[in-house]
């Protein structure tokens, strides 16, 4: 079987960061399976479809043309990559991933991404459903206010606008929808390992997943 290490959380913790350092240190892929999430709720406003249209939603799903190529992701041959980050898109993507038909129409798809010599999975639900094998399941957690600053710092560097303010409440409420949504709700694999990075840096938490491998 392929190996699979999945790193799931809120946003804000570190995953994707993490993630992108492990799979330069092990020589594995990367999924960012948030990105096909945003890139959804971009295409469902493009395409002017109700974020509560749950089947309209698992059809635009189910024919996206997506793929990730050196850390950008095409959308039918668009660059979206920036698009997609803003926090705009990450709450249309909060609001169209808390359908079941939505979620079923992109599991095969983000399985597939599972390639030697292995994959390393960002996500919410990662190590609960989607790669529920995986022998290493790491649980990113940290608090919101240190989230809210860490997202307003990468946006600003991106030069996208940001207030602090706006990005903690933004954050509180689609924690709130990911973790009580009927569906694949946020929160860690019953054998994950769970991490607090509300006062590690990321190399910490780097050595810390890197000793979890070496086991
Ligand atoms: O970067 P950030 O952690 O803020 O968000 P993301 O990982 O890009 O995910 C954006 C949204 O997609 C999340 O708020 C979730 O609602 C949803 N998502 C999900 O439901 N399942 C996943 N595996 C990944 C993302």
């Amino acid at each position: 079987m392929i190996p699979v290490i999945t790193v799931d959380g809120p946003s804000g913790t570190g995953k994707g960061t993490l993630t992108a350092l492990l799979g330069e240190r092990l020589g594995w892929h990367c999924l960012d399976s948030g990105a096909l999430y945003r890139v959804l709720g971009l295409a469902a406003g493009r395409a002017g479809l109700d974020l509560e249209d749950a089947e309209g939603l698992a059809a635009l799903a189910a024919g996206l043309e997506l793929r990730f190529v050196e850390r950008r992701v095409l959308l039918a041959g668009e660059d979206v990559s920036d698009l997609i980050r803003t926090e705009q898109a990450g709450m249309a993507a909060s609001r169209a991933a808390a359908h079941a038909p939505v979620r079923a129409a992109l599991l095969e798809w983000q399985r597939r991404m599972a390639r030697e010599p292995g994959l390393i999975a960002d996500g919410r639900d990662m190590g609960t459903v989607v790669f529920p094998l995986a022998p290493l399941k790491v649980f990113l957690d940290a608090s919101p206010e240190v989230r809210a600053e860490r997202r307003y710092k990468q946006l600003k560097e991106k030069g996208l606008d940001a207030s602090l303010p706006d990005l903690i409440e933004d954050i509180r409420e689609r924690d709130q929808r990911d973790r009580n949504r009927a569906v694949a709700p946020l929160r860690p694999a019953t054998d994950a390992v769970t991490l607090d990075s509300t006062a590690m840096s990321i190399q910490e938490v780097l050595d810390r997943v890197l000793e979890e491998v070496r086991r």
